[in-house]
């Protein structure tokens, strides 16, 4: 068990920089195609001396993927990826696959609150796989603070957010991902079925729905059903089975007791968060969070 057997020795645990790709000429590095609530993209500098380098493992999972910034940064060769949000892995297979196809479609939205709500209107099993992801990507860009949430039918019901110039294709960025993710596994799937995969030497990064600080602090619901308490204990149990298999973990969460109680024996960090999303402006400012491993 690496909880109690693995030293920090036994991996070389250096500051590690994004993983840079080529496009054509010059060398980009990748990072996420759209906004997310809870997205890490701000936390990987204090995340990155924690991080194994994609030589230390063998294959590396993000079962909540969301923007998917940890795996971007570190851009291993054999991954997989899930989430239970099936319109946004959806959109990670149109940019894989067909990149270029997606930016054409992308290029055509327009940015006005009339064209938002008639975008907003479709259902997304009556379109293409293509405009389905391009009426993601669109949403994602010209909603307000490019939250994801749905009612209880799965119906996206986020309001205009009133950007000035949102950059709704940025062809760049679309390109270096699909790049990223060439022969990467793609998944609509719970936490729970994504791991069952995962053997010893293989790195596991989890980012669930955080367990909120308060019981009004909740403000994005992700897929139509919402991550319990229930859920949250799960986890940690699958945590603890992934641990006697050998593999790396690492886990984020909020700082609340429930958290710390349930990764008790782990390595665990606290970490500075700039908290942008929150319905309360006040509650607005620095967190703390918890970065929990078993390395
Ligand atoms: C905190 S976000 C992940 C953020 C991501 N790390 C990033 O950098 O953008 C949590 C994600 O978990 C997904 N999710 C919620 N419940 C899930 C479940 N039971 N199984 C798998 N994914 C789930 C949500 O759709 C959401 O994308």
């Amino acid at each position: 068990m690496f909880l109690s057997s693995a030293n920090s020795s036994s991996i070389d645990f250096d500051q590690n920089s994004p993983q840079r790709i080529s496009l054509g000429k010059r060398f980009v590095t990748a990072r996420p195609f759209i906004k997310w609530a809870g997205g890490k993209r701000r936390l990987l500098e204090q995340y990155a001396p924690f991080l194994p380098t994609p030589t230390q493992f063998n294959h590396y999972f993000e079962p909540f993927l969301g923007g998917g910034a940890v795996f971007f940064h570190l851009h291993p060769i054999r991954a997989v990826l899930a989430d239970l949000n099936a319109d946004l892995i959806n959109c990670y297979r149109v940019v894989r696959d067909y990149p270029e196809q997606l930016i054409e479609v992308l290029s055509k939205h327009k940015t006005s609150e009339q064209y938002f709500y008639r975008v907003r209107e479709l259902t997304p099993d009556n379109l293409t796989a293509i405009e389905r992801a391009s009426r993601f990507i669109y949403l994602n860009k010209t909603c307000y603070n490019g939250l994801y949430r749905v009612n209880k039918q799965g119906q996206f019901n986020v309001p205009y957010g009133r950007y000035k110039k949102p950059l709704i294709c940025d062809a760049e960025v679309i390109r270096v991902a699909s790049e990223s993710l060439k022969n990467i596994q793609l998944s609509v799937s719970s936490f729970e079925k994504t791991v069952e995969q995962a053997r010893a030497r293989d790195f596991i990064y989890l980012d669930p729905p955080y367990v909120p600080l308060s019981q009004t602090a909740s403000f994005t619901s992700y897929t139509s059903v919402n991550f319990t308490e229930h859920d949250q204990a799960k986890l940690a149990q699958i945590v603890r089975q992934l641990d006697q298999r050998g593999c790396l973990v690492m886990v984020s969460n909020s700082d609340t007791k429930l958290v710390r109680m349930l990764y008790q024996g782990f390595n665990i960090l606290t970490v500075h968060c700039a908290r942008s999303i929150n319905s309360n402006p006040f509650a607005r400012g620095t967190v703390t969070e918890l970065l929990i491993r078993n390395y």
